[in-house]
């Protein structure tokens, strides 16, 4: 994990306008000082990301949080900022929550993708907080922050190990142990990466959308319905009314930049019911005594032996429960996810990752739909091509 003399060396990437990929407890970022257009400039380009899908800025969090400290942050970057940002921020933040509000005139059009709306965010891991803290002490403004999408190429799968980053962009970005201090960064070079440890959560935020005048959620992610449900109930009327808030709908609508193909790996991405595993698996074992060759499993692993190379094995991710507790033909790969719904989210990315290297073909078990069983499903119809609204 990054030592304080990497998070400084950083901190000096940051300020001369280079990138920082930071852990944080959802997914690994890509960073730049939000207030530097250049250096937000730069965050698109090695993504490939089009430049109208808005960043989420970052900011740290407040030496002594308070309903009053988190006001405050959240009027640096915002405007119209409605109570119940303020109590959601109270409540989730440090955390996976990312609440859009009505920008405030400074925000560069760069990070909100001339969206009149800003994506604000205070992340939990401690390295990130280092470093947001660390550019904070650094930089003469009174706000600072650091915009950061997730820190993948376009469209692929999102990074949950530092390892991922890398993989991701290669030289482009070099670990932060191999920079000296005091030297600039190598021709070439865009950034450095900071280890921060595998992400404890592993799915990108919640996103709530409080711009509008009620609540919309824009993403799924580890904070659930029930949870928001409870601050919104603990939310005095008084408080609600005249906002817009009062009447607060639960809405889930697709952000700017969510396409339906998302967080997608290469290989062809199947998605399956649990019920429908056992089934599935029959179909292939039969299969392998040459009896249904309508099985589109089949057809794979025909088509394949018929060109007389070795069988690509096909993956198949679901929980080791699961897995454990069926017989799976040879030509399947599992890759097992933990029992907990929390387990499963935290290993989805680094199973996609490991499934789109091993196989051409993958099935991946849909979890329950249920608290960040929802968000799963979300991610994985998005990998499937498959955008549907989750809830
Ligand atoms: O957990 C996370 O949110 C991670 C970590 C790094 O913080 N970040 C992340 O960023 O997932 P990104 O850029 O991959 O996804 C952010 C999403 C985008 O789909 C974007 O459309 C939406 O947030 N978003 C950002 N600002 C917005 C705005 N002003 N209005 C609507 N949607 C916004
Ligand atoms: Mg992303």
């Amino acid at each position: 994990v990054a030592t304080a003399a990497e998070i400084s060396l950083a901190v000096e990437v940051l300020a001369q306008g280079g990138l920082v990929a930071v852990p944080t407890e959802t997914v690994y970022g890509l960073a730049a000082d939000a207030l530097n257009p250049d250096a937000v400039r730069r965050i698109f380009e090695l993504k490939g990301r089009p430049t109208a899908h808005p960043l989420i800025v970052h900011l740290p969090a407040p030496r002594e949080p308070s309903a009053p400290a988190w006001r405050e942050l959240l009027e640096r970057w915002a405007v119209d900022v409605p109570p119940l940002a303020v109590e959601l921020a109270s409540e989730f933040w440090p955390g996976p929550l990312t609440l859009i509000l009505r920008r405030a005139a400074h925000v560069p059009d760069e990070v909100t993708g001339e969206l009149d709306t800003v994506g604000l965010r205070v992340p939990g891991h401690p390295v990130a907080q280092a470093l947001l803290a660390g550019f904070a002490a650094r930089q003469p403004e009174s706000r600072t922050g650091l915009a950061a999408p997730s820190a993948n190429r376009f469209g692929h799968i999102s990074p949950t190990t530092a390892q991922h980053v890398q993989d991701e962009f290669g030289a482009s970005l070099l670990p932060a142990q191999d920079l000296r201090a005091g030297s600039p960064l190598p021709q070439r070079v865009a950034g450095v990466i900071l280890d921060g440890g595998p992400a404890e959560i592993g799915i990108e935020s919640t996103i709530i959308d409080l711009s509008q005048g009620w609540l919309r959620i824009l993403r799924p992610g580890a904070i659930g319905l029930e949870q928001l449900h409870a601050v919104m109930a603990r939310t005095p009327e008084s408080e609600l009314r005249g906002t817009g808030l009062a009447e607060a709908q639960l809405e889930t609508v697709r952000a700017p930049g969510m396409l339906d193909l998302h967080y997608a790996p290469r290989a062809e991405l199947r998605l399956i019911e649990e019920g429908e595993l056992a089934a599935l698996l029959e179909a292939s074992r039969e299969r392998s005594s040459g009896l249904h060759a309508h099985d589109d499993v089949n057809r794979h692993i025909l088509s394949v032996s018929a060109a007389a190379v070795q069988l690509p094995p096909v993956a198949i991710i679901a929980s080791r429960e699961l897995l454990n507790a069926h017989a799976l033909p040879r030509c399947f790969l599992p890759i097992r996810l933990g029992a907990s719904l929390q387990e499963q989210a935290r290993g989805l990315y680094a199973a996609l990752r490991q499934a789109d290297a091993e196989a051409d073909l993958i099935y991946a078990v849909l979890p329950p739909q249920a608290g960040i069983g929802i968000a799963i499903r979300d991610r994985l119809r998005r990998a499937a091509g498959r955008g549907e609204s989750p809830l």
